[in-house]
């Protein structure tokens, strides 16, 4: 059994495993319907608990058809009605019923320390499905679906985001930077730059950053560029103060011009105003494609928790 929490704390070779199942298993259904399950039904039986404490669209579905392709089911639970929300059962127990019940739990949290918390009491596997300071469920799809379009490791490109320097999908790029070896250039105003301790780490792993406070150099000559809502779920932030103060950031048809001409456009979703909608919804932009394989990353993700990864 191993937990998912972070990229960092995952061995790169672990990561490159994932990838490679995830691909392996997506040629393998190319004519089967959402809900049919993969041949070999390697999860057969197995229930993944989901709890989201903040809104989510994309890794609720995923998650859901991902353990049903395995063979397994799904429950989500609403945190409002737990005991535990609202202070009538602790962590402990809900973890050891958690645990009792169900074989693998996914949880998206307004709190990283919960995170630990309940991995602490848990004798299944823990899946971060988000929290304020990483999303590396997501990240991690995101280098699949890079390497899926372009037809070359991630490691041979230049990547560039262009946004918050200091929100949970950087912070995990910046992690999956270090574990895949890749170019990374960010482009954010001087008051949002990267988080220090995690550019620390960075830099002791060899990493190749590159932080820039103007958004077109950070863009130039980029394979990929990526953004994400300037305000977070998590922000407890003066939004329009915080908006107002990346209005130089948006990726715009100018941005894209400065990236190399066969450049993608990539966006975790939901969107806001940091992307303009011709960028969106234009040729180079890649969002519905990289929203979709989230499925077969999560597939794979499951099957390295449950010890089942080749
Ligand atoms: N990208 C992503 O995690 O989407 P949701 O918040 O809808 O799950
Ligand atoms: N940074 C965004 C990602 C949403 C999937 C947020 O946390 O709201």
């Amino acid at each position: 059994m191993k937990n998912f929490i972070n990229l960092k704390d995952i061995p790169a070779k672990d990561l490159k495993k994932i990838l490679n199942e995830a691909k392996r298993r997506k040629v393998k259904r190319k004519k089967l319907a959402a809900l049919e399950v993969d041949k070999d039904a390697p999860l057969k039986g197995k229930m993944l608990v989901q709890m989201f404490e903040k809104s989510s669209l994309r890794t609720r579905l995923s998650f859901y058809v991902a353990i049903r392709q395995l063979g397994g089911g799904a429950l989500t639970l609403r945190p409002d009605e737990l005991h535990l929300s609202k202070g009538g059962e602790s962590i402990a127990d809900t973890a050891k019923i958690l645990s009792t019940f169900g074989n693998a739990f996914m949880l998206r949290t307004d709190n990283d320390q919960k995170l630990d918390n309940f991995k602490k009491y848990m004798t299944i596997p823990i899946i971060n499905g988000l929290s304020p300071s990483s999303h590396p469920t997501q990240v991690l799809s995101d280098v699949f679906t890079i390497e899926e379009i372009k037809k070359k490791p991630i490691s041979k490109l230049q990547i560039c985001w262009i946004g918050d320097g200091n929100n949970n999908v950087i912070n995990s790029l910046i992690e999956a930077s270090v574990k895949f070896s890749f170019k990374l250039s960010i482009g954010c105003p001087k008051k949002y730059q990267p988080n220090k301790k995690l550019l620390n780490w960075s830099k002791k792993n060899k990493a190749q950053i590159k932080i820039f406070n103007d958004s077109e150099k950070a863009a130039t000559d980029s394979d990929v560029i990526f953004t994400d809502k300037v305000v977070s779920m998590n922000d407890k932030v003066n939004k329009s103060k915080k908006i107002k103060d990346f209005k130089n950031f948006k990726v715009d048809s100018k941005v894209m011009r400065s990236a190399k001409k066969d450049s993608i456009f990539l966006h975790c979703l939901p969107r806001g105003s940091e992307v303009s909608d011709d960028v969106f919804l234009g040729k180079q932009s890649k969002v519905w494609q990289q929203a979709l394989n989230r499925i077969y990353v999560q597939k794979s993700i499951l099957l390295y928790s449950f010890g089942k990864l080749r």
